[in-house]
């Protein structure tokens, strides 16, 4: 196995000079530099990885672990995250829990075994035991999308009440009374503050919440189809639908196409996320935007300020959201 001594003595340089040109700590020229990667390419070099991390005892690696990397919501975080997590020198590992606590906790474990310099985590319930004893040993973690109660810990989420009242509001300023709600997991609080959401907005215009309208999805499209099809049971039927994902609004929509009606001219939907598959969606859907990007890069941010200074007090970071009008709603008077 070659030497940064074989490959300094090659390209007529220090071996201080190779471990700047693989660090990047510090200014090398463009010419030396080409001369020092010229002589590790003909050698074979490869830097001893394991070696520098244990010398500076980081890794340069976060870890991130997802509830469902089938979903686009989480895939655009995941693909925004790792852009951001790259230009700023960090690699990312990330790990499917599939929205289940054992598998969480394999890959919790997984991910400290590789030391990762922190861990960016969408939680699967509500509490995790080993993530506390994380937290408390010091390893920087950012909880994304889903607070975690019992936890003093790096937060970042969007306000999902407000976007329960705004899609709510849009569809009854359009004229509709009779709105269907398809929820996602109730244990979830990003769920279960958007219901929260559209009944504010029911009652604050007067109108009955009927409990028949709000039907128990999870997240999936399929869950969405299901209760597309328990809605059009309901008489009279609903004029719109609020899903509370994306994946579960294009799951309705094939239940309201087979049920002969058009969107919006015979039922108006609304969804929420505006994954990029929510624009051909047909028809394009209105939704409410989540900003992925904003999410991941404020997760990013929160998890190297902590890296830097493992002292911060735990701060928890509520980003907006705003509907998105495209054409699957019609008004109705
Ligand atoms: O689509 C997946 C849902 O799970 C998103 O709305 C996100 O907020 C997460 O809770």
């Amino acid at each position: 196995m070659p030497t940064i001594h074989q490959v300094a003595e090659r390209a007529g340089v220090s071996s201080t000079t190779v471990s700047h040109v693989i660090n990047n700590t510090r200014f090398v020229s463009p010419e030396t530099r080409e001369r020092v990667l010229r002589a590790m390419e003909e050698l074979n070099y490869r830097p001893n990885i394991l070696a520098r991390s244990l010398r500076r005892g980081e890794t340069r690696t976060l870890g991130l672990i997802l509830p469902d990397s089938a979903n686009p919501f989480f895939a655009e975080i995941a693909r925004a995250l790792e852009f951001a997590a790259f230009r700023a020198g960090y690699n990312v590992i990330f790990g499917n829990s599939e929205n289940d606590l054992e598998k969480e906790q394999v890959y919790i474990d997984v991910l400290v075994t590789k030391q990762v310099d922190g861990l960016i985590f969408v939680a699967t319930g509500d509490r995790s035991q080993s993530l506390e004893n994380l937290v408390r040993g010091g390893l920087p973690v950012v909880v994304v999308d889903r607070q975690l109660s019992a936890l003093e810990v790096d937060t970042v989420l969007t306000d999902n009440l407000q976007g329960g009242l705004l899609a709510t509001r849009y569809l009854l300023s359009r004229g509709h009374r009779r709105i269907g709600c398809i929820t996602g997991p109730s244990h979830l609080t990003p769920s279960a503050q958007r219901v929260i959401g559209y009944r504010q907005a029911l009652q604050e215009a007067g109108v009955a919440v009927d409990e028949d309208l709000i039907v128990r999805g999870d997240f999936h499209p399929r869950s969405g189809y299901e209760a597309g099809k328990v809605l059009l049971e309901q008489r009279p039927l609903p004029t719109a639908i609020f899903a509370c994902n994306d994946m579960m609004a294009i799951g309705a929509l094939r239940a309201l196409a087979e049920a002969g009606l058009r969107v919006p001219e015979d039922c108006s939907i609304v969804g929420y996320d505006d994954i990029e598959l929510a624009t051909y969606a047909v028809p394009p859907l209105t939704t409410i935007r989540q900003d992925k990007i904003a999410i991941a890069e404020a997760a990013l941010r929160m998890a190297l300020e902590r890296i830097n200074q493992s002292d911060l007090p735990a701060r928890c970071e509520t980003l907006p959201v705003e509907l998105v009008e495209r054409q699957s709603v019609r008004r109705i008077a």
